[in-house]
Parts: structure tokens; sequence; C-alpha cells
């Protein structure tokens, strides 16, 4: 058994340059999951992820179509459709089920490994120093849209489970199941669906999900929180079609100075939001957590000149930022489509504006009630002359998971020995809808250990991945199997 380890972690070392080169054929799938172009492209990336689990050896390898529901999220204010006509892309399931039993005759346990092969839209494009969708190593990164979010994490593991299986001769020490979805950075709704109606074909008993970042570097970290969300749009409308400035000027309602007059009534100066009720549902971290965060090596000063980059932090008075950014909820403004934004000027008077709004939410918040609140705020505010339509794209339950389980145990173990350092654990700021599906539906804890960096650049141009981390994750990865068979 321990020889299998020391197997397996030798087989990866030896592979690495394979590993990256495969994984930059993955990179060069702009598998854009909220792009209707991108519709085949997204496709092709989870035939190559299936292809590659088929010949590492996992068995019912299959692409799982997904549906997604007319979901209707009841709220105070009636009912509130999902509008988003939503392109279903494949799951990617694959697993291996014949781990021997221990010599107690007890079986080994499942773990079900989570990742998503979509990635985000990669403009703006002129902003990368080279393309997203041809990854290029610089100083010991890959850089790549996808490169850490969440490309290179799944990787890691189909790489941890071949060098396993090899190691192995063809078994492996626990039984797993891989499930990685093509709609993440959309929400995740036909994952959900999946889970929710075929939650029997992924029973497992803890859930490993790569897609979060280590707190500093150098630094192991577990991920036992993440912040939920609603992502949503208001339309406003004013005039019946677009109107000369200059004739209707002073006259007619304008769709822009409306929305920016209801987005300035979300969120007030020391950013707190002004919708009655939102923090109702809000916990407090525990005293323990707090006191824990106190001790992470942070300085905000560095924070934010080399991660924000702006000339002052903004937010909630009085609390620190890693507790503003993980376990309290926050809004924001993603852009505004409509109108005139060609070069020069044009005086128009646009007949309609949107406004992508977000808002994170945090234990106990529930997107359904979160929601409602949002909605009934809005329309209440809603400016003269203008009609405004507010629309969910997407929702996600906020979560935080246990830490007293023998998989955190397995986790914090493996990275020991990998890094010769303790664990720290920190929530994340982002959200994966998932994860709390995982908890809810399938009733078993997960172990959310991730490997990205601070700033490796996750949704933004110059993505990338440290290689270090990427070989360290897969090493890291295959001793936490090995632990969880153990
Ligand atoms: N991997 C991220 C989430 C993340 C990042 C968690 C860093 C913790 C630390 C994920 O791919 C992501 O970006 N999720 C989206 C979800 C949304 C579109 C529903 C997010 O957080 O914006
Ligand atoms: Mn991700
Ligand atoms: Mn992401």
């Amino acid at each position: 058994m321990t020889n299998n380890v020391a197997t397996a972690v030798a087989f990866a070392r030896e592979n690495k340059g394979r590993f990256v080169e495969e994984l930059k054929a993955l990179l060069r799938i702009p598998s854009i999951s909220t792009d209707p172009e991108r519709v085949g492209d997204v496709r092709r990336a989870a035939e190559f992820v299936a292809a590659e689990l088929k010949r590492i050896g996992m068995g019912n390898v299959r692409l799982i179509e997904t549906t997604i529901p007319e979901e209707v999220i009841a709220g105070a204010s009636g009912e509130a459709r999902m509008v988003r006509a939503r392109i279903g892309h494949p799951l990617v399931y694959a697993d291996w089920l014949h781990a021997a039993p221990a010599a107690d005759g007890k079986a080994k346990p499942t773990v079900l490994c989570y990742g998503h092969y979509d990635v985000q839209p990669a403009e703006p494009l002129d902003e990368w120093k080279s393309p997203p969708f041809e990854p290029t190593e610089r100083d010991g990164n890959i850089y790549a849209r996808g490169a850490v979010d969440d490309k290179g994490q799944m990787w890691m593991h189909v790489k941890a489970l071949e060098s396993l299986m090899v190691a192995g001769g063809g078994t492996l020490p626990v039984n797993v199941r891989v499930i990685v979805e093509g709609e993440e950075e959309v929400g995740g709704e036909g994952i959900a669906a999946f889970v929710r109606e075929h939650g029997e074909e992924l029973k497992a008993d803890v859930a490993l999900v790569s897609d979060t970042e280590m707190f500093a570097p150098e630094l192991p970290t577990l991920c036992v929180g993440l912040r939920g969300m609603i992502y949503t749009e208001i339309e406003a409308r004013g005039a019946r079609t677009d109107l000369h400035s200059g004739m209707y000027g002073g006259a007619a309602p304008n769709p822009f100075v409306a929305l920016a007059q209801v987005i300035a009534k979300l969120k007030d100066e020391n950013g707190k939001i002004l919708i009655p009720g939102f923090y109702d549902k809000v916990q407090k971290p525990s005293a323990d957590e707090l006191k824990a965060w106190k001790a992470l090596p942070f300085d905000e000063e560095h924070y934010r000149e080399t991660e924000v980059g702006s000339v002052a932090l903004t937010g909630e008075p009085g609390l620190s930022v890693l507790e503003r950014t993980w376990a309290r909820p926050t809004l924001d403004v993603h852009g505004m489509p409509g109108g005139f934004i060609g070069a020069g000027a044009k005086t128009v008077i646009p007949a309609k504006a949107v406004a992508k709004v977000s808002m994170r939410l945090v234990p106990d918040m529930t997107p359904a009630e979160s929601f409602a609140k949002y909605k009934a705020y809005v329309e209440s505010i809603c400016p003269k002359g203008i009609r405004l339509e507010v629309r969910l794209i997407h929702a996600g339950d906020p979560i935080v998971v246990s830490t007293d389980n023998s998989y955190v145990r397995a986790a914090t173990a493996a990275m020991h020995e990998v890094f010769g350092k303790e664990t720290v654990f920190v929530r994340g700021g982002g959200s994966i809808p998932i994860v709390g599906d995982f908890v809810r539906e399938l009733k078993i804890p997960t172990v959310m250990m991730g490997f990205g960096l601070p700033d490796d650049n996750l949704h933004a141009p110059n993505e990338k991945f440290h290689l270090a981390n990427f070989y360290r994750g897969i090493e890291s990865i295959v001793r936490f199997l090995s632990g969880v068979g153990a």
C-alpha cells in the first residue's frame, strides 16, 4: 500500500512534462460556457476529458446531457422565473468502484471527485500578454484562461488517478467517482438538477473539490466555506424607441439615469446593502473562526497594493477584509449593456438599458428570500416614467462545511507530507453552487483542497497556474486518496 503511494508519486514526478502538455491541449479549447457560439468547443472539452478518463482505466465513462428545468423560485412578492434560455452543457462521468475491501472485510469508501471544464470569457483580450487560448509558460507559471479555474485543478485529479492506477496495476486504493461539469461559471443548474434527480448515481462518502485557492504561497489550505449568490438583471425601459436627446431631453425619461438612481439606492458609501431585511439571516462567524482568521498571514496594505491595485479598499467599517469578503453579503454591478458605446459621440436617449447586478450571500441567507426582498425593493424605488423588470439569471446557496471528520484529517495529513506545514482553514468569497447540493442532497462532507494562488488572476486577463502547485496538487491528491483508502 505505502509502496503504491511511493510508486504513484514517482510516476507523477517522471511524467510532469507530459501532464503539462496534455493540460495545454485542454486549455487550447475555448470552452466558454456563457457564449452560445462556443457550444461546440464546450462539448469538445467534455469529450477531451472523457477520452482521458477512459484511457487511464476508469469505467463507465460517459457524457451526461443536462436539461435545465424552468425553475420557479417563489418569493414574498410572488414568483420569479429563471428567464435566461440556458444551454445544457454535458457532464462528464466516470467511476472505478472495485477497491478491495480492508482486511476486516469493510468496504473502502467512495470519493466523488468534482471539477469543471468550462471557463469564463477572456475579455478584455488586449490585456493578455499571451493569447488566452494559447497556453504559454513563463516564470514557472502556465498562462491561459482556465489554467487554474478550473481546468488545471481538474486535471490534477485526473493525473492523480492515472498515477494511482499505474502504481496499482489497474486498481485504485479507494472507490472513485468523477463528475466534471461544463456550466459552473454560469450557475451550475444542469448538475444541480442531475444531483437532485439522480443522486444515487453519485453515491459517495465524501466529495473532493479542487477549485479554490491557497491562502498564501507555500501554505496548504482547505476552504471550508463559500458564499452563495444571486445573479440578476434589471431592465429599464423608458421611451418606445431611441430618441434625439436634443429634441426630447428634458421631457423623456432616460433608462441609464434611472438605473444609476436605482443602483445608488442599493448600497451606501459604507458598503451597507440598503435592501430592507437583507441582513436578517446573516450569521456571524464563530469566535474560534474569527480568532483563526486573525492569525492568518494577511497584510491589508499588501493586498490593496498587489491584489486589488486601487487607491483604497471599500466596505463595511470595523470588519476585517477577510470577514468582509468571506462572511458578509455584498452587492456588485458587472456591466450595463445598452445605449451608445461606440467610438465618438452620439446624442441619443436610449429606449432601454440593462444593469447586471449580483449579490453574494452568506449563511443562513437563502437565494429565494434574498431575491424576493431585492426585487420588491427595486420595484418600490422605480423612477418616474420607467418600467423595470427584475430577472434572476442564476442562484446558489452559501455553505460552510464541517471540518471534524476523518476526510479532512486525511487531507491535512496528505498536504503535510507534501508541503511540510500545517494546513490553514479559510473560507472563500467566491461560489461553487454544487457544493451546497453535495451537502444537502448527497448528505456527504466536502473537502475543498485547492491549489490556486491569490494572484492567479481568476476571471481576469493573464490567468495563470503556478506549475509547482499543479505538481504539489497532484501529489497531495495521490496521498489523500491513498489515505482515505488506507
Ligand atoms: N472557482 C471559482 C470559485 C472560487 C474562487 C471559490 C476562489 C473560492 C475561491 C468558481 O469557478 C467561480 O468563479 N464561481 C462563480 C460562480 C457563479 C458564476 C455562480 C463565482 O464565484 O463568481
Ligand atoms: Mn472554478
Ligand atoms: Mn470561476
